[in-house]
């Protein structure tokens, strides 16, 4: 690993990095920069040079950074006239122009800048390289007015009226050609601004209007400041880092995706913070004019409550550009409002804002003028109102905002009277209809089967509820050979709703094959749920799914077989555990918080695992983790921050206080279950298992004593070898006890986990008081003799 880290290093010095790099920041008339030699700003953090991209021979001007062993350049000079060869040269002249000359003293580039005494040219410590007169303040130009395709803390993309330049993002043509491509990220200005990704003229994706905090897809956070700022000369949108040791930056790759990465110092790469567009739904007016676009909804567009899709025919073919047309005519006299909470709101090229006026003044400003046809609220534009179509309406996780838009007043009444009727009558023909379905789909089924021998490819339609997904369905006949006929030797185990076999397919494959137990009731619903939700993900740290198999009585899924077991065999186990250094162990860790931050976050759909625990965490050959068990997993919609339950699924130990004893659960509770797995894991204890040492106390209570004492160090496993860096054990401590701090709103989300863990630069703040960290008493004792194996359930409140 080491030595082709070094060999990569060193190819990326020779043949794109000046191996003799001139010091200093600066460039005066007097000096000149050729091929081999370089800027570096005084901090060391970015170095400005000739370079080659990709497998080019060609040689650009450009800035990148200096300490990443990833060659990432952040900004190009002549992007559209590369140099043939090593002789290009960099010259200020005496009146202060910056120019680019080749071998025959053509100039490929300059700052046309003129009329400068004293001129001097330096790369700054956050990779801007500016020119100034003498060492005065004032800039005359700057490499952050020409942005290339990277947008860095502090630079603006945006609209500069008195210049009439509108700063944006291009992405390169490709990975060995920073020449202009087809995306362009850049304000539109018109109406209320906004940033749209356009490909070559057309729009493709839409940030939504500022809300105060954030355009709506960029998660909200602690760790960035994000601004837009809008005065009489300009508007943009800036971001910073709060924390100086994070190296974040954003950019629009080759692809037309908008990236924000930040380096990750423990897989010595770039880590993706977050991106769009995402799905479906982010695609520009997906959904046409009047649509919804709704990720959790299985045909994902809907038309808004009053309209009906333009043409049946292209909506049922899933064509929804189409959009939507007002089933009543407005009339101006009695029309009304209908919300609709927590969007994207849409397009607001065409729409006027004024933030003098309050909510009920905006709805009446709304209602007296005809041709207004929505209003919103939002951030500082304040009450926002809009004509013609609502175009590009997105239901959101986080950051939306709630759109009144106008709707005759019969549609709302006559939509109250009908809908139970028609609930009703809905009620009872989509049963008949989907039963119909089933029986056609088993005899088509049968059909085939009858055709085809072995493994059969289709759709397990009848578990997914029809969504679009492609599972293999097996054949009982190659399950029952491949486990040896259910032998119990194969058995691996129980999961959450029977017993696990291992198998083996013909072509050599492992298997794992989980079996309902036909007597489970509760075991029915949770095979559906966990068929249902993880078919539809994907993602290195989460178990993959196969196929399932259903025939006669038998429910069965197919994984990928995990050969190293799950982690609760490894680190409960003395023997085992010597085998797990600390490396190892962190991997791990930072495993499981990739697949948790994937489910709460990534995948548009927000899934609450309900069940994480060290005995769900399954290792592959190479020790990589991954989640397993989804049957009590629960989808949120898309507004939904927590939800209430009476049936309390879980395990002990693993519950978060508000989880167990109000069964209110949200991404907090899983984060607190990873909590646990993390103290587990370095101190190889089961939470409820450390009485040996400290009687009243579990594992939280116990690494909180620790904590407080500052004795934490004690609390690592003796299996570890002792050789760990202390600094890095004791940090990896205190973000296990962040996680499970008692206040749900003091515990981090999974994307600051993942950032702390992977970058020891970022601070940690001190952890408050772990929940249920005293081993509880009478009851819950009882509860917990319950086998860790099977869920421990009861009825709440
Ligand atoms: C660069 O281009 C010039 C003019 O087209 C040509 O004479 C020269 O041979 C080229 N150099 C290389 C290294 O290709
Ligand atoms: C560029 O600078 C070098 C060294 O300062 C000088 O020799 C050369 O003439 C300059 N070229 C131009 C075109 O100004
Ligand atoms: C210098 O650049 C010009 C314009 O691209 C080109 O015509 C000329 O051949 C180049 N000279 C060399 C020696 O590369
Ligand atoms: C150069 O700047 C001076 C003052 O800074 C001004 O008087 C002069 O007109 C400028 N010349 C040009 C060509 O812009
Ligand atoms: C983006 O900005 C560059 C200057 O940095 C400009 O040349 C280009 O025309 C702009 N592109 C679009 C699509 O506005
Ligand atoms: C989105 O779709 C889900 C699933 O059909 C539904 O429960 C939810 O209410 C929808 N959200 C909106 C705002 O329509
Ligand atoms: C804004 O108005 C223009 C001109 O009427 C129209 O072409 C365009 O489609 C409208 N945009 C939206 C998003 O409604
Ligand atoms: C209604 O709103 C439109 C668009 O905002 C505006 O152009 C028009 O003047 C308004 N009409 C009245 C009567 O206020
Ligand atoms: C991560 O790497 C960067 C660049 O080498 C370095 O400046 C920073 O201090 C490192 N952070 C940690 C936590 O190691």
């Amino acid at each position: 690993m080491a030595i082709a880290q070094f060999l990569l290093l060193l190819t990326i010095s020779a043949t794109a990095f000046p191996l003799h790099a001139q010091p200093g920041n600066t460039i005066t008339p007097s000096k000149s920069i050729v091929d081999g030699q370089a800027l570096i700003s005084s901090n060391g953090a970015f170095e400005m040079g000739f370079f080659s991209p990709g497998n080019s021979k060609n040689r650009y001007l450009g800035i990148w950074y200096r300490n990443i062993p990833v060659q990432t350049v952040v900004w190009v000079a002549n992007r559209d006239s590369p140099l043939n060869s090593s002789t290009g040269v960099l010259n200020l002249t005496s009146n202060g122009n910056l120019i680019l000359l080749n071998d025959s003293g053509y100039v490929l580039w300059s700052t046309s800048t003129s009329n400068v005494t004293n001129p001097t040219v330096q790369l700054l410590d956050s990779g801007n390289l500016i020119l100034t007169r003498g060492t005065s303040k004032s800039i005359l130009w700057q490499s952050f007015d020409h942005p290339c395709d990277t947008l860095l803390p502090g630079m603006k993309l945006g609209w500069d009226s008195s210049t009439n330049f509108n700063r944006n993002l291009t992405s390169w043509r490709g990975a060995s050609d920073p020449s202009p491509g087809d995306y362009t990220y850049k304000f539109d200005i018109h109406g209320v601004a906004e940033i749209f990704l356009w490909e070559k003229s057309a729009r493709i994706y839409r940030s939504g209007p500022w809300n105060g905090q954030c355009f709506s897809d960029i998660p909200e956070n602690t760790l960035f400041r994000s601004q837009f700022i809008s005065t009489r000369d300009e508007d943009y949108f800036t971001y910073e880092v709060l924390d100086s040791s994070v190296i974040s930056r954003v950019v629009l790759t080759k692809d037309g995706v908008i990236h924000h990465f930040n380096w990750d110092n423990t897989s010595n790469d770039w880590s993706d913070y977050w991106y769009v567009p995402k799905d479906p739904c982010d695609k520009y007016a997906y959904c046409g004019a009047n649509g919804v676009c709704n990720a959790s909804y299985s045909t994902s567009c809907q038309c808004l409550k009053g309209f009906d899709p333009k043409s049946t025919k292209h909506w049922n073919q899933r064509v929804y550009l189409g959009g939507c047309v007002r089933k009543t005519r407005l009339d101006f006299q009695s029309d009304t409002f209908s919300d609709l909470q927590n969007v994207k709101l849409p397009d607001t090229s065409n729409a006027t804002a004024d933030s003098d006026r309050s909510l009920d003044e905006c709805r009446e400003w709304c209602l007296k003028n005809f041709s207004c046809v929505a209003f919103a609220m939002s951030g500082e534009s304040g009450c926002l109102t809009w004509t013609g179509d609502l175009v590009d309406i997105i239901v959101v996780n986080e950051g939306g905002d709630d759109l009144f838009f106008r709707l005759a007043a019969s549609e709302l009444d006559t939509k109250k009277g009908d809908s139970s009727k028609k609930q009703h009558a809905v009620a009872i023909v989509i049963p008949l209809l989907l039963g119909f379905l089933l029986f056609v789909f088993l005899g088509l089924f049968i059909l085939k089967k009858k055709r085809k021998q072995g493994m059969l490819t289709d759709s397990c339609s009848k578990e997914s509820r029809g969504k679009e997904l492609e599972l293999p369905l097996f054949d009982m006949s190659v399950i029952e050979s491949a486990t040896n006929n259910f032998y119990f030797n194969n058995k691996l185990g129980e999961g959450g709703f029977g017993p696990v076999y291992k198998g083996q397919l013909r072509d050599g494959q492992e298997i794992a094959v989980k079996r309902l137990s036909k007597d489970s009731v509760q075991g029915l619903d949770e095979f559906k749920n966990e068929v249902m939700l993880i078919a539809r993900l994907q993602h290195r740290n989460l178990v993959r799914l196969l196929g399932c198999c259903i025939q006669r009585e038998e429910r069965m899924l197919i994984y990928e077989y995990m050969p190293n077991k799950s982690l609760d065999t490894l680190i409960f186990d003395k023997t085992k555990a010597a085998l797990l250094s600390w490396q190892k162990r962190l991997d791990i860790i930072l495993g499981i918080a990739r697949g948790l931050l994937y489910l709460h976050q990534d995948s548009r759909l927000k899934i609450i695992h309900r069940d994480l625990k060290a005995s769900n965490i399954l290792l592959d050959k190479d020790m990589n983790p991954k989640i397993s068990d989804f049957g009590t997993a629960r989808i949120f919609r898309g507004d939904q921050n927590q939800e209430n339950t009476r049936r309390v699924v879980g395990t002990y130990g693993y519950m978060s206080p508000e989880y167990a004893m109000d069964g209110i659960f949200s991404v907090k509770s899983d984060v607190f279950g990873f909590g646990v797995t993390i103290l587990e894991i370095l101190s190889g204890k089961k939470n409820r298992m450390v009485k040996q040492v400290e009687p009243h106390l579990n594992l939280l209570g116990y690494a909180w004593t620790l904590w407080k004492e500052d004795r934490c160090l004690e609390l690592l496993d003796e299996a570890i070898e002792c050789s760990c860096p202390v600094s890095k054990v004791m940090r990896c401590i205190q973000i296990g006890l962040l996680c499970v701090q008692e206040g749900s709103k003091d515990r981090p989300t999974m994307a600051e986990v993942v950032l702390m863990l992977s970058n020891e630069g970022v601070a940690l703040p001190q952890p408050k008081k772990p929940g249920f960290c005293i081993e509880r008493t009478s009851t819950e004792q009882h509860q917990s003799t319950v086998p860790e194996i099977t869920h421990t359930l009861f009825e709440g409140r």
